[in-house]
């Protein structure tokens, strides 16, 4: 991706859509973002409030667009579609999203379109495959945010449980960004220290890293139970899996990837670490796993090809 220019079309501007535009301005991460969305009227006065953010900040260009403005993007972000109502899960919104979906990515491809998408609406890794499979882009510039904002949470609850930076915590959560998720605690580290040694000395059992995992997984439901909907978290997500593309850092992040045999897996997009750069996914890490994790990671991975398969079919 040349260096030139670097354009953002948003799909959605609901409150994961806002927050994200929101967090790429803060952070000066992209120079021209454009927000597209059949509200449109919502869309002109976002882009107006942003611009009064852009002369205490970076990105100076931001407007209200069309399917069109993707022609010479370098990415596509679609937070579009419907969220969680309280109770709710993921899979339970793939029906009207994938419908969604379909209408939105049609006029992105035949607009000339021929960057990378970046797909976080929910159930993202199946919404991310019917991207893929509806733009017939390579893999490689179609992925989700996966387990990224799954990961925050975890290392986030890590580092206050270990009284360490999140950034110090290497740890992942994988699998299905949902309710069947689960975390590499056997392979994590702190420090390049077994994260299961900082336990043990802490006193903290192999019970208590459940119960992690388990807040971790149930949080948008807190959130969603309190405020009725998440949106700084992945916003946030969203903007840092940006900047890996746009500054072609090779950062390694949990996103939703195409597995080709990773993990024994096939044919599916799924949370797991991976190379972002320039390209998109760079390269899929496949993280070592325990007996039992990779045993979460099978299980994982049918939950979501029993989904793919029925709303593919
Ligand atoms: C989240 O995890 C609802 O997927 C959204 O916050």
């Amino acid at each position: 991706m040349a260096q030139h220019h670097q354009k953002v079309v948003l799909v959605g501007d609901g409150a994961v859509g806002s927050s994200y535009a929101f967090a790429l301005m803060q952070q000066g991460i992209a120079e021209e973002l454009v927000i597209v969305d059949i509200m449109k009227e919502r869309t002109e006065g976002d882009a107006l409030d942003l611009e009064d953010a852009a002369p205490w900040t970076f990105n100076k260009n931001v407007y209200s667009g069309s399917y069109d403005d993707a022609k010479d993007a370098d990415l596509v972000v679609i937070t579009a579609g419907a969220p969680q109502k309280p109770g709710e899960t993921r899979l339970d919104l793939v029906d009207k999203n994938l419908k969604i979906i379909k209408s939105i990515v049609s006029p992105i491809v035949e607009s000339g379109f021929n960057g990378i998408f970046l797909v976080a609406a929910n159930p993202v890794d199946i919404l991310t495959m019917a991207v893929q499979k509806f733009s017939g882009f390579p893999k490689n510039r179609v992925f989700g945010s996966g387990t990224s904002l799954d990961t925050a949470r975890l290392r986030m609850a890590l580092a206050k449980k270990f009284n360490v930076s999140p950034e110090a915590v290497d740890a992942y959560i994988l699998g299905e960004h949902g309710d069947s998720e689960f975390a590499n605690f056997d392979e994590a580290l702190i420090g390049g220290r077994p994260l299961k040694l900082w336990a043990a000395e802490a006193g903290i059992s192999d019970a208590d890293l459940d119960q992690i995992l388990y807040d971790t997984a149930h949080k948008a439901y807190e959130i969603i139970n309190r405020k009725g909907a998440t949106f700084y978290g992945i916003g946030t997500s969203l903007a840092r899996i940006t900047r890996a593309i746009f500054r072609d850092e090779k950062m390694v992040l949990p996103v939703g990837a195409w597995m080709e045999g990773q993990y024994g897996l096939n044919d599916i997009y799924i949370g797991t670490p991976a190379v972002i750069g320039a390209n998109g996914v760079e390269a899929v890490i496949e993280a070592t796993l325990s007996e039992e994790e990779a045993a979460k990671m099978a299980a994982s991975a049918k939950t979501l090809k029993e989904v793919a398969e029925g709303g593919f079919a």
